[in-house]
């Protein structure tokens, strides 16, 4: 991962930056120590209207109150410090603390984590959170990354329900999609779930998603409809089709040399507070979806339900291709069984 990730312009901007905002706040890299302070900088790609957004933002204050102000957070929403290949390099270096990734991000890290991005793994979110917040589950799995590449796994936020949606026309079986560029995120496994469904994937940073659609590069994506909404790609791409091919997730993840540094106390507020962010996003994510799609809807977007066992039996053969050792099966029957 060191050597193959290149900031881009605009986030090597901002990361310069970042190093002037410290010295200027007098933070102390000492956190949790001699009663020194210390704000983190988390990175997000999402808008401040995003649910991500409002529950970090809590985190923050939540953190500052319990530690007596020795740790508190600054969200940088909107890709400021870089898409999310690139701040989980940022995390891995130690140049930014905190950030909230795609699990697409850590499936190029460890194949493993591919198991909850697999189409269909889980079919609610209430199933899902049970599972991807339990530490009998999920702990090996979460501090997979720390020798290798300095990354703690700190928890998921849910992605809900991710659908396609196309400027050409409603989709209701894989055969309507053939020949549409449908762009995914970085990852092979769902380079492959769009190829199954029929579409020619287009693998692609969320921040470009918007532009691609509006020149044509792009016929479509797939995502939930909280981003659908305040990423705007209504506006250009107004049918959205209830595919229902997967549950997504967002995990929280943290420099693991920072994480470590945390006195006893700290950790425990960190925790905590943590805990209390992902039940107020799950809280927040049923409410906002209802709002974006009303809000599309008033817009002139066009939702529509599809042929479900035709896509279904179109994911089916993913299984054997991607969930291959035995822990990836287990991780994979833990999911169906939470459903
Ligand atoms: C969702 C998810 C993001 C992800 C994005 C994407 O919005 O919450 O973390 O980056 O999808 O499709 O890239």
């Amino acid at each position: 991962m060191r050597n193959t990730t290149f900031l881009r312009a605009g986030a090597v901007a901002a990361v310069a930056s970042l190093a002037l905002v410290a010295c200027g706040s007098g933070d102390d890299d000492a956190a949790g120590g001699g009663g020194e302070s210390k704000t983190l900088k988390l990175a997000l790609n999402q808008t401040e209207q995003h649910p991500s957004f409002i529950a970090l933002e809590n985190f923050g204050k939540r953190l500052k109150e319990s530690t007596g102000g020795r740790l508190s957070i600054q969200v940088y929403p909107n890709e400021t410090l870089g898409a999310q290949q690139e701040t989980l390099q940022l995390v891995s270096d130690g140049t930014v603390d905190l950030a909230i990734v795609s699990g697409t991000q850590l499936e190029n890290l460890n194949k493993d984590f591919s198991v909850f991005n697999m189409p269909l793994a889980f079919t609610s979110v209430e199933g899902q959170m049970k599972v991807v917040n339990d530490p009998k589950t999920v702990g090996d799995l979460y501090s997979s990354l720390e020798s290798s590449n300095k990354i703690t796994v700190v928890g998921a936020f849910t992605q809900g329900t991710r659908n396609v949606y196309s400027k050409k026309g409603p989709v209701n079986t894989p055969a309507d999609l053939k020949g549409q560029k449908i762009r995914v995120q970085e990852s092979d496994l769902h380079t492959s779930m769009i190829s199954a469904m029929g579409a020619s994937a287009t693998p692609m940073a969320f921040g470009e998603v918007y532009t691609a659609l509006q020149a044509g590069v792009l016929d479509g994506a797939e995502n939930n409809e909280v981003s659908y909404v305040t990423q705007k790609h209504f506006e250009v791409a107004k049918y959205y089709s209830r595919t229902n091919h997967l549950v997504g997730l967002d995990y929280l993840v943290v420099n693991s040399d920072l994480v470590k540094g945390f006195s006893a106390e700290d950790k425990a507020a960190f925790d905590k507070e943590w805990a209390a962010a992902w039940a107020e996003h799950t809280d927040l994510w049923g409410k906002e979806t209802d709002k974006a799609v009303a809000a599309a809807e008033a817009a002139g977007a066009k939702f529509n339900d599809v042929d479900a066992a035709a896509f279904e039996a179109a994911l089916e053969p993913l299984k054997a291709k991607f969930l291959t050792s035995d822990v990836q099966k287990k991780l994979y029957e833990t999911a169906q069984a939470a459903g």
